[in-house]
C-alpha cells in the first residue's frame, strides 16, 4: 500500500513539474481558474482506477473483490452521472455540425450506453453483495494455467476492457465538443492518452501471450460457439491495435497535435486529406464494428454463464 503511494505521489509531483513549455500549450489557465493540468490529473485518476479495479477484482481474499467489483459498479454510476453534467451543458442540444447523416443519432447512442452503464451498475452491486456474503479464496500464479488464465493476463484483460468501454462513450462525446468550447482540447488529452495507453496494453498483453502461452478455448462450449469466440477474440485483438493507430492517423493528417498527459507527440506525418479516409475508420467503421463483436463477445461470456450455466469459461478470466 506504502508502494502504491509512493509511486503516486512521484507521477503527481512529475506532472505538476513538468516544462512550462508543454504546460503552456496544454493547460493554459482554465476560464474557470481550475488546478493546473487537470485534464492529465483527470486522466491518470481513469486509468488508475481502471487498475484498481482490474487487480481487486482477481484478489485472494473474496471480500477485497467485493470491493473491486463495487468500484467497477461505482465507475458505471460515474458514466451515468457524467452524462447528466454533459446534458446540463447543453452540449447534446448545440453539438459540433454534423459531418454525416448518422450523427444526429449520437446523442440518442449515449442514452442508450448510459442506460446500459446504469443496468451494470446496478448488476455488479448485486453481484458484489453475493461476494461480500460468500466466497472463496483465490490463489492465483501470475503465468496462465492449462484451465484458466493467470493474474497477469487478467489484470491486462480488465484494465483494458474497462478503459476500452470508457473510451467509446467519451470519444463519441469528443466528436460532438463544438469548435470553440473551452474545453476542446483537454479534453482530447483525455481521449488521446488512454487511447495510447490502450494501445500499448494491447502490446504489453501480445508479449505476455508469447511468454506465457494462451488458453486453448473451454471444452464446454459448442462447435458454433468455438468458432464465434475464437474469431470474436481475433478481431478484438484486431481493432485494439486498429482503433488507436487509426485516431492517431486521422490527427495527424488533420493537422492536430496527439497528447500523452502533458506531452505533444510530434505527428510523422504531413497534413492531407487522408484524415477524411482514416476519419471514416476510426469515426464510423470501426465503431460500429465493435458494437457487433463486443456486444457478441460480452453477452456470449454471460450467457455461457447465466443461461446456459456453465461458469468454467466465465471464471477463467474473472472469479
Ligand atoms: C464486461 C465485459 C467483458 C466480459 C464479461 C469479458 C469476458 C471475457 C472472458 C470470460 C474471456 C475468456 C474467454 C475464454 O478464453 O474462454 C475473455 C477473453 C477476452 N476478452 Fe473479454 N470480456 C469483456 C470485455 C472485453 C473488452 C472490452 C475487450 C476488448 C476490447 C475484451 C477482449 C478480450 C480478448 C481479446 C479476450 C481473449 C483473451 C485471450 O485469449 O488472449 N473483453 N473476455
Ligand atoms: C482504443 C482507443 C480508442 C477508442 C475506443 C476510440 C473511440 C472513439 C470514438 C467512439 C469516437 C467517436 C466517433 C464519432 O462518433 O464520431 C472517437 C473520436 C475521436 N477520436 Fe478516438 N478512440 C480511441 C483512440 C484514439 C486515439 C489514440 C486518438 C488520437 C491520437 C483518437 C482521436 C479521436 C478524435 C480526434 C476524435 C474526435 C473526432 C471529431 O472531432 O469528430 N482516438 N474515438
Amino acid at each position: 500500500m506504502t508502494h502504491i503511494l509512493k509511486s503516486m505521489t512521484a507521477i503527481l509531483s512529475l506532472i505538476a513539474l513538468s516544462p512550462a513549455s508543454y504546460a503552456a500549450e496544454i493547460s493554459p489557465p482554465t476560464p474557470q481558474g481550475w488546478w493546473p493540468h487537470f485534464e492529465s490529473m483527470i486522466t491518470l485518476a481513469v486509468v488508475l482506477m481502471a487498475f484498481a479495479i482490474a487487480w481487486l477484482l482477481n484478489h485472494a481474499s473474496p471480500k477485497w473483490r467485493a470491493i473491486g467489483t463495487s468500484l467497477a459498479a461505482l465507475s458505471c454510476f460515474g458514466i451515468v452521472a457524467w452524462f447528466g453534467s454533459v446534458l446540463a451543458s447543453g452540449v447534446l442540444e448545440n453539438p459540433k455540425p454534423f459531418q454525416a447523416p448518422m450523427d444526429a443519432f449520437k446523442p440518442t447512442l449515449l442514452w442508450i450506453q448510459a442506460g446500459i452503464a446504469f443496468v451494470g451498475g446496478c448488476a455488479l452491486i448485486i453481484v458484489a453483495a453475493g461476494q461480500f456474503s460468500k466466497g472463496t479464496r483465490l490463489v492465483l500464479s501470475n503465468a496462465n494455467e492449462a484451465h484458466r488464465y493467470g493474474r497477469v493476463s487478467r489484470v491486462l484483460h480488465w484494465a483494458t476492457a474497462l478503459l476500452f468501454l470508457f473510451m467509446i462513450p467519451t470519444g463519441i462525446f469528443a466528436s460532438m465538443i463544438p469548435e470553440d468550447a473551452w474545453y476542446r482540447t483537454e479534453y482530447n488529452v483525455v481521449h488521446k492518452t488512454i487511447g495510447l495507453i490502450i494501445f500499448g496494453l494491447v502490446i504489453a498483453r501480445l508479449v505476455w501471450n508469447r511468454r506465457s502461452k494462451r488458453l486453448a478455448l473451454d471444452a464446454s462450449l459448442k462447435p458454433m460457439e468455438r468458432k464465434l469466440a475464437h474469431s470474436a477474440h481475433v478481431l478484438l485483438y484486431a481493432l485494439l491495435i486498429a482503433i488507436p493507430v487509426t485516431g492517431y492517423v486521422m490527427t495527424s493528417h488533420h493537422g492536430y497535435p496527439t497528447f500523452f498527459f502533458l506531452i505533444e507527440l510530434p505527428s510523422f506525418l504531413p497534413e492531407s486529406q487522408a484524415y477524411i479516409v482514416w476519419g471514416l475508420f476510426h469515426k464510423y467503421v470501426l465503431q460500429y464494428l465493435v458494437y457487433i463483436i463486443l456486444g457478441a463477445h460480452i453477452i456470449g461470456a454471460l450467457k455461457h454463464r447465466f443461461i446456459d450455466k456453465h461458469d468454467t469459461a466465465f471464471k477463467r478470466m474473472v472469479s
